[in-house]
């Protein structure tokens, strides 16, 4: 079998047991379509989401990603499926999903003339807060979020970093358990992302879920414990990302030697000979096996110059799982040059 499908029928069989801790998220074959006749945009999609757990759905623009997270927020009504957020179901008590999570979603819509402190005051006092209850949690948030100068600021000054701050903080008004990010850092420069990053890992560190989408590879390789990588509604795989990446296969080590055509270097280790003298050897383990290639092109009487090991990437995994068939959706997961 496989690697990809034992770790879809591994996740399966999970499934099927008790857990011990209730799960903050349980989707079981979601189905999402906005036209009887069109392809559904979510088709058949399960996977949950524990407690305190970070979990990445990763895929290209097109592949169901926001219409699982409308769903999921009770904005947008399912075909099929189960789901299950907070332990209640979106479907049938929708009242109580809503007042136990928190959205940020991609469009956001915000009137660019309203402030900071006041959209987050608002909101406060839509989940229920008193006027003094809403004006100290916007403070607080504020503060945390490093905006505690700009909440007085008209959004239309706000930097796109300062935008998705405050998004993420909107969503955290309530002191939800269930956090979803559509898409939170889609625009922003490294460092930016590398600040919402940190402050989405500090609800982690509270207990609270996050389901987040992302097609960053870089972004759910960094943050999520878990990824999903969905394409055409559907999950291909669901692993972390160490899991993921083994998914793929071994290292790779690149080794130099002092020999003009790499000819004999290439037969000695069996390697692939790239040029030069340069030869590409694939291996499981590229740690254990790097004493063992130096003592062999030692024996051969061969000089080793330089040797380099390369660990599959979250970028090698999604050109596996999603496939060559697909190549114009994988052009679009490459990170901007
Ligand atoms: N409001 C909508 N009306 C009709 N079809 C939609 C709508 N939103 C999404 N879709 C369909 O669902 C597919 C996946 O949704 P999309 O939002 O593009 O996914 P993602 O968030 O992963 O980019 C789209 O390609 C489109 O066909
Ligand atoms: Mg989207």
């Amino acid at each position: 079998m496989p690697a990809a499908a034992r770790l879809f029928t591994e996740h399966h069989l999970m499934h099927s047991q008790p857990t011990a801790s209730e799960p903050a998220i349980e989707v079981s074959e979601l189905v999402k379509r906005y036209a009887p006749t069109a392809k559904p945009a979510v088709d058949g999609l399960s996977f949950h989401v524990g407690p305190g757990e970070i979990y990445a759905l990763l895929g290209p623009n097109g592949s169901g990603k926001s219409p699982t997270i409308g769903v999921l927020a009770t904005l947008l009504a399912p075909d099929a499926g189960r789901i299950l957020v907070a332990g209640h179901d979106a479907v049938t008590e929708p009242d109580a999903v809503r007042r136990r999570i928190g959205v940020a979603l991609q469009e956001t819509g915000v009137d660019a003339a309203a402030r900071g402190h006041d959209l987050i005051v608002r909101h406060a006092r839509l989940l229920g807060m008193t006027r003094a209850a809403a004006a100290t949690r916007a403070s607080q948030l504020l503060e945390e979020f490093d905006l505690a100068e700009a909440g007085s600021r008209r959004l239309r000054t706000y930097s796109g970093g300062m935008r998705r701050r405050l998004d993420l903080a909107l969503a955290l008004t309530g002191h939800p358990r269930v956090v979803f990010l559509d898409e939170p850092t889609t625009g922003l420069d490294p460092i930016s992302r590398q600040e919402l990053w940190e402050r989405v890992r500090r609800r982690r560190a509270e207990g609270v879920a996050v389901l987040l989408t992302t097609q960053y590879l870089e972004e759910a390789d960094a943050l999520a414990d878990r990824i999903g990588i969905v394409a055409a509604g559907q999950l291909r795989i669901e692993g972390t990302a160490d899991e993921l990446k083994r998914t793929v296969g071994g290292d790779v080590l690149t080794i130099e030697v002092d020999e003009p055509d790499g000819a004999r270097t290439a037969a000695v280790l069996a390697a692939v000979h790239e040029g030069g003298g340069r030869v590409r050897l694939e291996v499981r383990d590229g740690g254990a096996a790097l004493p063992r290639v130096l003592a062999r092109l030692a024996a051969a009487g061969l000089e080793t110059r330089s040797v380099s090991l390369a660990r599959p990437t979250l970028d090698d995994v999604f050109r596996h799982v999603v496939g060559g068939h697909l190549a114009h959706v994988q052009a679009s997961m490459e990170p901007a040059a």
